[in-house]
């Protein structure tokens, strides 16, 4: 099966969308994959409980920076993109590899004034790959003493 398989629309996530399975995702990022902390606490000043999280990206959504990709009312894909800057984008699992991100992603650089940098976290080479399938190269490491 590939994307163009099932009807996938991309769109801005409205009031209606679901983001409860991009909130569990960035969840587990925080548990599990060095960065990801940094992520929220550059994005809202912290790191976040499950419950805070729910909040901000339901403000973010309200603020229209967030994007989705839907297969009927069901969210199978999301990015969040603030300042010209894609923080983080997500699949579901199941549907990775049908180049669901691929045009999700161009939905997102189709949009006025679109995105011109994106954060992918060390060693998540999916993310990479994504970015440079579209002719993006990494510019910017950040590093850190814990
Ligand atoms: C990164 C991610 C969004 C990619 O979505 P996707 O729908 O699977 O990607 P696509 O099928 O559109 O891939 C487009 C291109 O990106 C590259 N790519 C994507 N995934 C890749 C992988 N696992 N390995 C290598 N290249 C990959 C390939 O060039 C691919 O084109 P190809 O399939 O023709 O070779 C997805 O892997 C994901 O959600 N990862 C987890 C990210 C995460 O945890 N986010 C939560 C915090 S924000």
């Amino acid at each position: 099966m590939t994307a163009d398989d099932v009807t996938v629309e991309f769109a801005r996530a409205t009031a209606e969308d679901s983001l409860g399975a991009l909130a569990e995702a960035l969840v587990e990022r925080a548990r599990t994959t060095r960065g990801a902390r940094a992520v929220m606490q550059e994005l809202w000043g912290s790191a976040l409980t499950a419950t805070e999280l729910a909040d901000a990206l339901e403000a973010e959504r309200t603020a229209g920076h967030v994007w989705v990709a839907r297969r009927g009312p069901e969210v199978v894909a999301a990015a969040l993109v603030t300042r010209n800057c894609v923080r983080g984008i997500w699949v579901r699992p199941d549907l990775r590899r049908r180049h669901i991100g691929a045009r999700l992603l161009g939905a997102i650089l189709d949009d006025d004034d679109p995105p011109r940098d994106a954060w992918a976290l060390p060693g998540d080479r999916a993310t990479k790959s994504l970015y440079e399938s579209v002719g993006w190269k990494a510019r910017l490491l950040t590093m850190r003493g814990e």
